[in-house]
């Protein structure tokens, strides 16, 4: 098992990066059974910062053509959400009349999730879709229909594949889990 060093925090291996490369090669079959052939060109969202890796590892594995928007939004402070949302940079293109596939590191709270639909439904999407790397139990409490999720997770802190903590570890490969053992 490898160890990392993060400020102040030391994390261990959880999820080795070719059992991530696997999830996403099943979730992406399922969009494609449910995409294939269509005829508009779906939005995949991209959700800036931690859903960069998730979203160029699937949207090379989507056999239809789409189209890639972004939009960053941000509520952890450190290991914790602080449970207000905000949208710090806009959609980056029009999304109105379209379908729009979320594309997310890691549904929490499910906060995050819920401001997205509402401005999204706002901006004028037709319809829209949730596919999440990551699903933390809590987010089952919210009423919340997620539509492709790769992998579940307990409620644990973790960092890597596109996940950080305080803007670092973003870079890892696999994903690492807080190591409570090792006195933080
Ligand atoms: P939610 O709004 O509580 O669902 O949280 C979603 C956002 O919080 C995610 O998009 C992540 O950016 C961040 N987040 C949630 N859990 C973790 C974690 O364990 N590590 C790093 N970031 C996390
Ligand atoms: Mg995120």
């Amino acid at each position: 098992m490898e160890r990392v060093r993060l400020f102040d925090k030391t994390f261990r291996t959880f999820i080795p990066n070719r059992e991530i490369e696997s999830a996403i090669d099943k979730v992406a079959e399922r969009i494609n059974a449910d995409f294939n052939g269509c005829e508009d060109i779906p939005v995949l969202l991209c959700v800036l910062n931690g859903s960069i890796l998730f979203t160029a590892e699937l949207m090379k594995r989507l056999t239809f053509n789409c189209e890639i928007v972004s939009t960053k939004l941000s509520s952890y402070v450190g290991t914790e959400s602080t449970g207000k949302v905000r949208q710090v940079m806009g959609l980056t293109a029009d999304i109105t009349g379209r379908r729009v596939i979320i594309v997310e590191d890691i549904v929490d709270s499910g906060n995050t999730i819920l401001e997205l639909k509402r401005i999204l439904a706002e901006k004028g999407a037709s319809q829209t879709y949730i596919c999440t790397m990551l699903l933390k139990p809590e987010a089952c409490r919210k009423d919340l229909r997620l539509d492709y999720v790769a992998m579940e997770i307990p409620n644990d802190f973790i960092v890597g594949f596109g996940l950080d903590y305080n803007e670092i570890g973003r870079n890892l490969k696999d994903i690492y889990i807080l190591d409570q053992e090792a006195g933080q």
